[in-house]
C-alpha cells in the first residue's frame, strides 16, 4: 500500500527561486536563508519518496482569472515550468503520476465528496518550483514524480481553512486506499505573513507567524477555525496562502514528530517559514 512518510510546510517567494537559478545562494543576503533550509534537504534526500504531491496555488499563471477552481489536480504525464514574464524558470520538467493523481480523484470527488477540477495539461508556476528547488536544488531531472494540487487563494471567495484541513484528511484516505507500494510526501507551500500591495505592503507579522508554527505541530484544529478576516488582518492579503498547509497537515497524523522548524525574516518582502513534519 502507498504510504505518507512525511509533510513540509514551506514558502515559496519567487526570488528565492532566482537566488538558486542565478546562483546566489552564498551570498551574505541569501545564506543564512539556505543555510536553515538544509536540514529538511537532507531529511528528503534520506527519506526518498517516489511522489510528492505539492499543494500550491497558481498566481494567475495557468489559471487566469476568467476561470478560477477552488481545488485542481495535475492528472497529467507532465508539467513544465510556467513563463511568469521572465521567461519559465531553467528547471526540470515535472514527471506526473497519472495512474496515482486518478486514483486520488476518484477516492476525493466519489468517497469525500470533494469536487476537484481534473487537469490534464498545465504548467506550474513559482508556487510549485520553488520549493522543489529548495528542497532538491538543481537536478538534471527531479528525483520523483510530482502531483501538483493547485488551490485557489487568490479570487474571493477562498476555501476555508476548515475545508483545507478537511481536504488533506480526504487525500490521507485516499493516499492510504492505493495499492502499489510507493512512498508519498506531502508539501504545503505559500505563506508565511506577507503583503505585496496596497498600504500595508511589506507587512510581517513574526509573532503571527511562530504561533501558526506552533500549532501546526500541536493544534492544527485550531488553526482551521481562523477565518479569512483575521488572516489578512494579521498575516496580509498574500498571508493567506498559509491555509495551504493545512492540506499537508491534514495528511498526516493528529500526532506528528517535528524534523526541523526554521523561520526567517525576511526573503524579500516575505517573512520565510518551514517546517518538517513525520508521523508520530
Ligand atoms: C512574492 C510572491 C509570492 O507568490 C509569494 O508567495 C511571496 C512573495 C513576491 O512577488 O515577492
Ligand atoms: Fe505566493
Amino acid at each position: 500500500m502507498a504510504r505518507v512518510v512525511g509533510g513540509i510546510g514551506t514558502s515559496h517567494v519567487p526570488s528565492i527561486g532566482a537566488a538558486i537559478d542565478l546562483g546566489k545562494v552564498g551570498d551574505p543576503y541569501w545564506r543564512p536563508l539556505f543555510d536553515g533550509v538544509q536540514p529538511a534537504r537532507k531529511w528528503i534526500e534520506d527519506v526518498k519518496p517516489d511522489v510528492v504531491i505539492v499543494v500550491y496555488n497558481d498566481h494567475a499563471s495557468r489559471f487566469a482569472l476568467d476561470m478560477t477552481p477552488t481545488f485542481a489536480i495535475g492528472v497529467g504525464e507532465q508539467f513544465a515550468s510556467h513563463d511568469e514574464g521572465y521567461g519559465p524558470r531553467p528547471v526540470p520538467v515535472c514527471h506526473g503520476d497519472p495512474a496515482f493523481a486518478w486514483h486520488l480523484v476518484e477516492s476525493l470527488v466519489l468517497k469525500d465528496e470533494f469536487d476537484l477540477a481534473m487537469v490534464s495539461e498545465m504548467t506550474v508556476d513559482h508556487g510549485l518550483t520553488v520549493p522543489l528547488s529548495l528542497m532538491f536544488g538543481k537536478p538534471e531531472a527531479w528525483p520523483c514524480k510530482i502531483i501538483p494540487l493547485c488551490v485557489n487563494v487568490i479570487q474571493y471567495p477562498q476555501p476555508t481553512a476548515l475545508r483545507c484541513l478537511r481536504l488533506g484528511q480526504a487525500l490521507r484516505r485516499a493516499i492510504d486506499s492505493y495499492g502499489p507500494e510507493i512512498k508519498v510526501a506531502i508539501f504545503g507551500t505559500g505563506g508565511m505573513s506577507h503583503q505585496l500591495q496596497g498600504e500595508r505592503a511589506g507587512l510581517i507579522n513574526a509573532e503571527y507567524d511562530k504561533m501558526w508554527l506552533d500549532r501546526m505541530e500541536s493544534d492544527p484544529d485550531s488553526l482551521s477555525r481562523i477565518g479569512h478576516t483575521e488572516l489578512l488582518r494579521e498575516a496580509g492579503s498574500e498571508g493567506l496562502e498559509i491555509i495551504m498547509w493545512l492540506i499537508m497537515r491534514g495528511a498526516l497524523d493528529s500526532a506528528v514528530r517535528r524534523v526541523h522548524r526554521f523561520y526567517h525574516v525576511p526573503a524579500s518582502n516575505t517573512a520565510y517559514g518551514l517546517l518538517v513534519l513525520e508521523n508520530a
